[in-house]
């Protein structure tokens, strides 16, 4: 089993997921947003690229059965139900319903990686449970960042070293990239106190200055939730595991 890190994908082709076993990882906001979604019952979340499409798609929805959400410059966009902050994604709210989402990077790195064998999505609220799969499915791993408009972003790249790390410690004969051996110095040096790195990062900043703090604390926590997001048939459902984990289905 081997572990390699994108520290994003815009240069990458939809072709290279082809048969690939892929994380997504966009922890400041859309993947925490979608494992909250998930968790609080959302039937599925459906990841797209424009915003014209999200509009196309819940246009031919059942309407009071889909939630058209999603973010321009971490707000929410005029005529969307809901913004990109996962303390908007309650039970009361999400439950039972299909999400549509749109967001800057994350929706957009998931569509990318559409084709992959397995694509699955992380944060650090779900991470702990993810490693513990992939180690499971015994398949090589391509931890995708979504990093910033096709630049480097440190919260996901610390996100991708402790999965790395979580992998290794689970089974150590795992092989690793440069890319992951860096993030995982990386979440080692700076990744110790998450909701400190994460109010520090540039994103974690703007996301401060448009009065987002909460997101931060909340994206914070570690392992505090066992839902793995699937991607199959053009959206993300909650996993179903099986006791002895040999299996997967979605649901
Ligand atoms: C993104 O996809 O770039 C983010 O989730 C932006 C955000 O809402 O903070």
């Amino acid at each position: 089993m081997k572990i390699n890190v994108h520290y994003s994908t815009q240069h990458l082709d939809e072709l290279y997921f082809t048969g690939k076993t892929s994380v997504v990882i966009d922890v400041l906001r859309a993947t925490s947003v979608i494992v909250t979604a998930l968790t609080n019952g959302a039937r599925e979340v459906i990841p797209v690229s424009t915003v014209d499409f999200a509009m196309k798609v819940s246009g031919n929805a059942f309407s009071g059965q889909t939630l058209l959400c999603g973010e321009r410059n971490t707000k929410k966009i005029e005529g969307f139900v809901l913004g990109n902050s996962p303390l908007e994604f309650t039970q009361e709210v999400v439950n039972g319903r299909s999400i549509i989402l749109y967001t800057t990077n994350g929706s957009k790195t998931v569509v990318k990686a559409k084709f992959s064998e397995n694509l699955f999505a992380a944060c650090f609220q779900n991470l702990p449970v993810v490693a513990k799969h992939l180690v499971t499915l015994n398949k090589d791993v391509e931890i995708l960042c979504s990093g910033n408009n096709g630049n480097f972003s440190l919260e996901d790249t610390i996100c991708a070293g402790k999965l790395a790390a979580e992998i290794v410690a689970l089974y150590q004969e795992t092989q690793l990239t440069d890319s992951s051996r860096a993030s995982m110095v990386l979440a080692k040096s700076i990744g110790k106190n998450l909701f400190k790195m994460l109010k520090e990062t540039e994103h974690g900043k703007l996301l401060i200055e448009n009065g987002f703090d909460a997101d931060i604390k909340e994206c914070s926590l570690y392992g505090v939730k066992d839902v793995i997001p699937y991607f199959v048939s053009g959206s993300l459902k909650k996993l179903d595991l099986p006791e002895n984990n040999s299996e997967i289905t979605a649901s």
